[in-house]
């Protein structure tokens, strides 16, 4: 019988969820992996918190000695952050100690180094549970959809910003009031900076496009928009226009390049993900040879982001266990896929991206004022589909929506940028993209 130990840095939310469902599960884990897991150290970031059920017996004094260790075969890294986790991830694989990870800040911004040193030392790294917490999203493009090429990837990968979205949907209130509440919930962190501002999501796309397309793409070259400019008054318009706006990850395909972008997105509620709700996750995938598939599913909290990285775990395990002569892939999972390749993808700039948009415009209420803004927009050969003046808004100054056709963004900036001059404008102009998923 094969046993193979672990040492597990960070015992938070994620850390003790892996620690205990692995005890709660070891029979199944066992009768379907053959392969008994037992963590063997613990390490903590900050080793003044105690939490319950930490068993103390495993605790080693600081992170680094899970490497050093002489009682561990495999490190799982449940710490966040770049900071630890990197030293720790980097010494690990050093080391020829595979590691089990859900760090999407650590690969999407330091995955050129990571797999640098999985190439050299020969030793995996998994990360499952890097994107959308429980859904086995990673494992499905490199082995379920191997044969495919991806034109199209989509989806909702943050649990927070979606809460808040479908409050604001729902129950028609501010952008503050629902964020208030998922923090009394505890779905966004004191600090919610990285959900809100789309960071955490645009770390999953920069993972998924990787995957998707191999080496590594830029993580600095992704376009991220947040969502604290989302007003009540632009979801109840786009209800009235047949559409949710949700944030969205995009990753498409647009050889040479691809596009990997993030940002607040109008769905028309034809499509599914219109109807994906709360913390809930959902993506879908344009395979050339399978079609839309889709998933959906929690993208975060300890229980469920612990599911994929024990799977992890145990691939892991099974894969040390056949391969002590260290014959692993490069990457840990069977797949040359997010190695380091001299072609990394090129990540398009959004000034070139075309898209849809939803334009919301303060003006006077004049005659004369529709035709000023369709000239500028003329002249930009940017063609309009439709435009509503919402009725019960009189006043000096009342909304004008224009639903526009594709045009590429520096076309669309440069033409706003000119309406927003006019006398007749008499507030900042609100611009969203609007997707109807075509590949
Ligand atoms: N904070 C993330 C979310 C989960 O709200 O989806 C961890 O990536």
């Amino acid at each position: 019988m094969s046993v193979i130990r672990i040492g597990l840095a960070g015992f938070g939310t994620v850390g003790s969820s892996v620690y205990h469902n692995l005890l709660k599960e070891a029979e199944l884990i066992f009768q379907r992996s053959g392969v008994r897991l037992i963590v063997t150290a613990i390490a903590r970031r900050n080793p003044r918190r105690l939490r319950p059920g930490l068993p103390r017996s495993l605790l080693v004094p600081k992170v680094e000695d899970l490497v050093s260790s002489n009682k561990t075969d495999i490190i799982v890294e449940a710490m966040g952050g770049c900071g630890m986790a990197r030293d720790l991830v980097l010494s690990a694989l050093k080391a020829g100690k595979p590691v089990v990870t859900a760090n999407k800040a650590l690969l999407a911004e330091h995955g050129k180094e990571i797999f640098r040193e999985v190439a050299r030392h020969r030793t995996p790294i998994y990360f499952e549970a890097s994107v959308a917490g429980g859904i086995p999203i990673i494992r499905s493009l490199k082995e379920g959809l191997l044969a495919n090429r991806f034109h199209l990837i989509y989806g909702i990968v943050n649990g927070t910003c979606n809460y808040i979205l479908t409050k604001m949907s729902k129950e028609k209130i501010p952008f503050e009031v629902a964020l208030k509440q998922a923090q009394e919930l505890g779905y966004a962190e004191a600090d919610p900076s990285f959900d809100i501002d789309g960071v955490d999501a645009a770390h999953k796309a920069t993972v998924l496009a990787s995957l998707a397309y191999g080496g590594c793409v830029d993580f600095k070259k992704v376009y991220v928009e947040g969502i604290r400019h989302v007003s009540t008054i632009d979801v109840q318009f786009a209800h009235q226009l047949g559409y949710e706006i949700k944030l969205l990850a995009i990753i498409r395909s647009s050889l040479p390049s691809i596009e990997v972008r993030v940002h607040p997105t109008l769905i028309p509620k034809t499509n599914r993900l219109a109807y994906i709700n709360g913390v809930t996750n959902a993506i879908m995938v344009r395979g050339h040879i399978a079609g839309d598939i889709e998933f959906s599913g929690p993208g975060a909290g300890g229980n469920a982001t612990a599911s994929s990285m024990i799977s992890d775990i145990a691939q892991a395990a099974v894969q040390f266990t056949h391969a002590k002569a260290r014959h692993f892939s490069s990457d840990g999972c069977g797949l040359p896929t997010m190695t380091l390749s001299s072609n990394d993808p090129k990540v398009m700039n959004i000034k070139n991206v075309v898209s849809r948009y939803y334009l919301r415009l303060t003006v006077t209420d004049k005659p004369g004022v529709m035709a000023q803004v369709s000239s500028i927009l003329a002249k930009a050969r940017i063609g309009i589909s439709s435009v509503i003046q919402p009725e019960g808004h009189e006043g000096k100054s009342v909304p004008l929506i224009f639903m526009i056709h594709d045009a590429r963004n520096d076309a669309m900036e440069q033409a706003i940028s000119k309406i927003q001059r006019l006398n007749c404008i008499k507030a900042k102009p609100v611009m969203f993209r609007v997707e109807n998923f075509e590949s």
